[in-house]
């Protein structure tokens, strides 16, 4: 591997193995989600405790003081939204020449496997694989199942997670799955990550899923939502960057929580 490659991808996963990204990329086809309707404003208080930020270039530029000391994973993939007619039918949206302008670490873009954009959505990894290892830029694939493969079981997750990988991915973004998570893991050759889905009901469940999943060799998480849509985005924050880097347990972290919660810590 290449010496800008190892640096970017030092940038993104640290000295320990692991990694916390902070992913505010929703909008691209949301519009504007709750909780990021002023994304600078969402991540001031919990900017610093990210390993990296994921977002859009429109968002880096207008959101982000450019003097903010932390990489940036840009999301390189859209053209879609909540209101058209397929999800999954992406294109590359954003040129490598604007990546390095940009000065990212590193880009993402989503995967479908299981849905009509498939081949279209493979074949735009490869190709942006093909360019950004030019430059030594990673790409994290984030991955997705779609209809009968939308159930996130672990042979549906292996299968996109192992694809990805095999079409030149150096990261996986993976949703987390509570039987056979390590089958993800274990058939996938580059480091995985978990997203966290839409908000859950209780914080911990959260701490469980991102422990769990840790212990299953996943490396750390791309996890938005159950942190910046919750009611105490801080504490959330903290607490999960306790599992990701100083191994916490879930009571551990709950713990964490509510003293931050409470100015305690
Ligand atoms: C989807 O909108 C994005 O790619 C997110 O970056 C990814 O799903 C992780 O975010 P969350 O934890 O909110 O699911």
């Amino acid at each position: 591997m290449e010496w800008g490659m190892k640096n970017r991808l030092s940038q993104l996963i640290q000295k320990d193995g692991k990694a916390l990204f902070l992913p505010i990329d929703h909008g691209y086809f949301q519009g504007p989600t709750h909780g990021l309707e002023k994304p600078g404003e969402t991540i001031k208080p919990i900017w610093q405790y990210a390993d990296a930020l994921m977002l859009t270039r429109g968002v880096l530029r207008n959101c982000i003081d450019p003097t903010i000391q932390k990489p940036v994973i840009l999301r390189v993939s859209g053209a879609v939204s909540v209101v058209g007619e397929d999800l999954a039918n992406e294109s590359i949206v954003t040129s490598v020449k604007e990546v390095i302008r940009l000065n990212a670490a590193a880009v993402s873009m989503s995967v479908f496997v299981g849905t009509k954009g498939e081949n279209k959505s493979l074949t735009n990894l490869g190709k942006l694989v093909d360019e950004c290892e030019d430059y030594g830029i990673p790409v994290m694939a984030v991955t997705s199942v779609g209809r009968e493969l939308e159930k996130r079981e672990a042979r549906y997750l292996a299968l996109v997670a192992r694809i990805s990988a095999e079409i030149g991915a150096r990261v996986v973004k993976t949703y987390y799955c509570k039987d056979n998570f390590e089958k993800v893991v274990d058939g996938c050759p580059v480091p995985v990550v978990i997203a966290g889905g839409p908000k859950t009901e209780t914080q911990r469940e959260v701490f469980d899923f991102v422990y769990d999943g840790m212990q299953k060799g996943a490396i750390g998480v791309n996890l938005g939502r159950n942190i910046w849509q919750t009611e105490y985005p801080l504490a959330s924050m903290r607490a999960i960057r306790a599992i990701v880097h100083e191994s916490f347990t879930p009571k551990e972290a709950e713990d964490l929580f509510e003293q931050v919660k409470a100015g305690k810590a």
